[in-house]
């Protein structure tokens, strides 16, 4: 009875919508917010937008598909960034946000964003220990903000919307890094304006360092991999106001480290690669092209308890997972390379081809394991749920319990130092609802439990950022170290833009 009812409710929406939307919205929002798109759980109860959505409305950004990888060019790794000086307890850096132009494609000069250099950013690294000192430069001509993204970090240091540095300014922030290695990244945060700067290309990662003996080397058998899609327009410019979609913007160009066509070299040893799901709002499930599996040893917040085999690994956007593939066991003309498998039947996009470079490389190269793993004791399980969190809407019409961000607003409370349980729900919709990548700032939080379930064994380290699926429930335990505003939203980053993020002040 009370899905007749939904149906019918349903029917009536849509022929309202349908009927007078185009006329009296904009092209780009109200349209946009009943499509289909390609991330819905096709097995959510209470989907009865099957059929509906795509047919009706005209252009479907969600539905874009990636183009592959022709591998003509070799993976760019971004630069270390030089300390302006370091000692064994300091570390001082300066960050500058700036625009320019990069040749991505040959011959051509695209307009982008990037962090000391035209485009994307260098690797900042800090150790585990130090106090860091970061001089923030916004040579912009708008307001930015600097967030470090998985940083356990006081909320003034934070880099939240409230954080704005003007067009001009600089800024000093100072911290302790307390947290274990890990691979965490940084992009800005300005209210409502994160999702363009992002696009345009600023995004750095910030590695964690600490004593625990690893012996992979940068760049030469340990890589990052910042995996982006964008659309460029005819003349090869990134026009974010053309081409945004306020239920998450996709692309049809695959970048990697800002590379296009990218192919990356590797000698016939394990190799880790460390990906980062940079996009605004695309999912990737990644995996081997010759189907072998791998090893996930990290997940956002650093090292899994043990190593996991996996045949893919999933990531929504802003989510990261090391993993470890072992190419002595393959030849070079085994042509293996890193896909994504569109779940939907389409076929695969390439990613990344692999070059082997034959010379035997017999070096182990082996990470010791965390020396204090992640464990979730019995007192936590057995926490009652004190936050709950209801995310809801697509489009323009996304919330968080109902509400819309509100700098002036203090959504939540905790005490610094507490372990409280936060129930995340995805409410689905009747359109079928869409996965929401839930983030947290300043801290790393574990996942007691998925739809009451156990969560799968590369989830149960720490995570800054979860996906939800429509429909889905995950309890988290979340602790904070550091006092101050911290937000959570939505990591879409159009969401977030739209106002799908609260706010949380730890005192
Ligand atoms: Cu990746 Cu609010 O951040
Ligand atoms: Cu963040
Ligand atoms: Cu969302």
């Amino acid at each position: 009875m009370k899905k007749i009812f939904l149906i019918m409710i349903g029917f009536i929406v849509l022929l309202i919508m349908n009927g007078c939307g185009p006329m009296n919205s904009s092209p780009n929002d109200e349209r946009n917010e009943q499509k289909q798109n390609n991330h819905m759980n096709p097995s959510s109860e209470d989907n009865h937008s099957s059929g509906n959505g795509r047919g009706m409305m005209g252009m479907n950004h969600h539905d874009l598909s990636l183009q592959s990888s022709t591998g003509e060019n070799e993976l760019m790794i971004p630069p270390i960034l030089k300390s302006d000086s370091e000692t064994e307890n300091e570390v001082y850096y300066t960050i500058d946000a700036q625009q320019g132009q990069t040749e991505i494609f040959d011959g051509i000069e695209t307009k982008t964003l990037g962090y000391n250099s035209s485009f994307l950013g260098p690797v900042v690294k800090l150790k585990k220990g130090q106090t860091a000192h970061l001089t923030l430069k916004n040579s912009l001509d708008e307001e930015t903000t600097f967030h470090w993204h998985g940083l356990i970090i006081d909320g003034e240091a934070d880099g939240g919307p409230n954080a704005v540095i003007e067009p001009g300014e600089e800024k000093s922030i100072t911290f302790d890094v307390e947290q274990d290695r890990a691979t965490l990244w940084f992009h800005p945060h300005p209210d409502g304006n994160t999702a363009k700067q992002v696009f345009g290309g600023l995004a750095g990662l910030l590695y964690i360092e600490d004593d625990v003996k690893d012996t992979y080397e940068y760049g030469e058998n340990d890589f990052p991999l910042i995996i982006q899609d964008r659309t460029f327009n005819e003349d090869k410019q990134l026009d974010y106001a053309a081409v945004k979609d306020p239920d998450g913007t996709m692309g049809e160009t695959l970048l990697i480290n800002g590379t296009l066509n990218p192919r990356l070299t590797v000698g016939k040893e394990k190799v880790r690669l460390r990906l980062l799901n940079g996009s605004n709002m695309r999912n990737y499930t990644i995996k081997l092209s010759n189907n072998t599996s791998f090893e996930q040893i990290a997940s956002d917040g650093g090292l899994l308890n043990d190593p996991v085999e996996l045949d893919e690994v999933q990531l929504t956007p802003s989510e990261r997972a090391e993993i470890v593939v072992d190419f002595s066991q393959f030849k070079a003309e085994d042509d293996v390379k890193l896909i994504m498998d569109n779940n939907d039947g389409e076929a695969e996009t390439v990613l990344l081809p692999f070059k082997m470079n034959e010379q035997e490389k017999v070096n182990e190269n082996k990470i010791e394991q965390r020396k204090n793993p992640v464990t979730i004791s019995e007192e936590e399980m057995e926490k009652p749920v004190s936050k709950e969190i209801n995310l809801s809407g697509m489009g323009r019409h996304v919330a968080i319990n109902g509400k819309k961000f509100d700098k002036d607003r203090i959504d939540l409370t905790q005490k610094q130092g507490e372990t409280e349980v936060w129930e995340v729900y995805n409410e689905s919709n009747m359109m079928g609802g869409m996965i929401h990548p839930f983030h947290i700032h300043g801290t790393q939080f574990k996942v007691i439990s998925i739809n009451g379930e156990k969560p799968p064994e590369n989830l149960q380290g720490y995570k800054d950022t979860i996906s939800i699926d429509p429909g889905d429930k995950a309890k988290l335990a979340v602790k904070f170290k550091e006092k101050g505003m911290y937000m959570y939203h939505c990591h879409i980053l159009e969401h977030e833009d739209n106002g799908m993020m609260g706010q949380i002040e730890v005192e």
